[in-house]
C-alpha cells in the first residue's frame, strides 16, 4: 500500500499527463507544439518541477516514486518526437501538393529589335540578296565627307549652322549618310553596290522631325549604269519592302550630288492609294493626293566621280537615300514618329515576333 505523500506524488505526474495528451491532441501547428514543449517538457516545464518534488518523499517510496516517473518521462518525451515527425510529414506532403511540376516555367523577360532596326535590316537584306554589300561608317564626319565632295557648294543651305551640328569648323555630325558613297569609292573600284546604314543628326526637332534619325544610303557604279537601272531597282525594292501591288512614282527633283535627281514616291498604303480612309474621312497621311514621297535618288553627279578620281567618261552610276523611321511609319502605319524614342515597352513588344531578317 503506497503511502500517501507517494500516492498524491503519483496522481501529480497521472494529471501532468494526462494534461500534456489532451495539449498535444489538439495540435496543428509545430509553434503550438513549441509551446507546450516550454510548458511541460522545457528545463522550466511542469515535468521537471514535478520531479523535482522527488526529493520531498520519504526515503522508501522513492525508488517507485523515481521509476514511475522515469517512464512517465520517456512516454512524454516519445509521444513528443512522435507528434513532431508527423506535423513535419504533414507540412512536406502539403508542400508537395503546392508545387505542380507541369506548370510552365516562369520564362525571363527578354528584350526585342527596336522597329527601326528591324526594317533598317529587312531593307538591308533585300539589297543583299540583289548583291549589294552592306558598309558603314563613322557618325562624326569631316566638311569634306558630308559636304565638299558630295558637290555640296560652300553656300548651299544645308551648311547652315540653322541644319548642321558643327564639332568644329571642319567636323560635323553627318547630316545623311550620303558620306559613305565617298569612302566607299575611294576603297574600292568599280563596279560596286552597296547600301549604308546608320544614324544620322540635324539641327531639327518638332513633331515630325527628331534630331536623331536612321538613314539608309545605296548606290551602284559601274559601266553604262543607267537611269532605267535606277529605277527597276527601286521599284523591285519598293515591292518587296511595301507589297507587291504599289504604284511607284519618279518626280523630278535637285540633289547637289546626284544628276539628274529624282523623288520617289509611292501610292499612300495607308489608304492603298485612294485618297480616303475607309470611314470617308480624308487620308491624313498622302493628304488626298494617294502618294506618299519615300526616298531620293538619281545619277551619280560627275562632280562625285571626279572627287574620287573616277572616270566620269569610263563609269556612270546611281544613288539613293531613303529614311528608316519614315519607311517604318508608313510600312507599320504608325502615325507618331516620337513612338519609335519614348521607349513603350507596349508598343515595342508589338514587333517581338516580326520576322528579323
Ligand atoms: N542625302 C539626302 C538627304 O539626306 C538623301 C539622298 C537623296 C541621297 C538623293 C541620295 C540621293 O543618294 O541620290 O536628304
Amino acid at each position: 500500500m503506497a503511502s500517501s505523500a507517494l500516492q498524491a506524488f503519483l496522481d501529480k505526474l497521472q494529471q501532468l499527463e494526462s494534461a500534456f495528451e489532451a495539449a498535444v491532441e489538439e495540435v496543428e501547428d509545430p509553434e503550438e507544439l513549441e509551446s507546450i514543449r516550454v510548458t511541460y517538457l522545457s528545463r522550466r516545464g511542469s515535468l521537471v518541477q514535478c520531479l523535482s518534488q522527488l526529493k520531498d518523499l520519504p526515503d522508501e517510496d522513492r525508488p517507485e516514486a523515481g521509476k514511475t516517473a522515469n517512464r512517465i518521462k520517456q512516454r512524454l518525451q516519445d509521444r513528443f518526437a512522435r507528434i513532431q515527425e508527423e506535423l513535419q510529414q504533414k507540412r512536406d506532403r502539403a508542400r508537395r501538393q503546392d508545387f505542380d511540376p507541369t506548370l510552365p516555367g516562369r520564362s525571363p523577360r527578354t528584350g526585342t529589335l527596336h522597329p527601326v532596326t528591324l526594317v533598317s535590316d529587312e531593307i538591308c537584306s533585300i539589297f543583299r540578296s540583289l548583291g549589294y554589300e552592306v558598309v558603314l561608317g563613322p557618325e562624326v564626319e569631316t566638311d569634306f565627307y558630308n559636304f565638299e565632295a558630295l558637290n555640296i557648294p560652300q553656300d548651299h543651305p544645308a551648311r547652315d549652322m540653322q541644319d548642321t551640328l558643327y564639332l568644329s569648323d571642319s567636323i560635323v555630325l553627318r547630316t545623311h549618310t550620303s558620306p559613305l558613297q565617298i569612302r566607299t569609292m575611294q576603297e574600292q573600284s568599280p563596279p560596286l553596290a552597296a547600301v549604308a546604314p546608320g544614324k544620322v543628326y540635324r539641327r531639327d526637332a518638332d513633331l515630325t522631325h527628331s534630331p536623331m534619325f536612321n538613314q539608309i544610303e545605296g548606290f551602284l557604279v559601274d559601266r553604262r549604269v543607267s537611269m532605267a537601272d535606277l529605277r527597276g531597282t527601286l521599284a523591285h525594292f519598293l515591292r518587296r519592302i511595301f507589297s507587291r501591288d504599289i504604284q511607284v512614282r519618279f518626280r523630278p527633283s535637285f540633289f547637289p550630288f546626284t544628276e539628274p535627281s529624282a523623288e520617289v514616291d509611292i501610292s499612300c498604303v495607308i489608304c492603298s492609294g485612294k485618297g480616303f480612309s475607309q470611314d470617308g474621312s480624308p487620308c491624313r497621311v498622302c493628304k488626298q493626293t494617294g502618294f506618299v514621297e519615300i526616298l531620293g535618288c538619281g545619277m551619280i553627279d560627275p562632280e562625285v566621280f571626279k572627287a574620287v578620281d573616277y572616270d566620269p567618261e569610263e563609269y556612270s552610276g546611281f544613288a539613293f537615300g531613303l529614311g528608316v523611321e519614315r519607311v517604318a511609319m508608313l510600312k507599320h502605319g504608325i502615325d507618331d514618329l516620337r513612338l519609335f524614342f519614348d521607349n513603350d515597352l507596349p508598343f515595342l513588344d508589338q514587333f517581338r515576333f516580326y520576322p528579323a531578317t
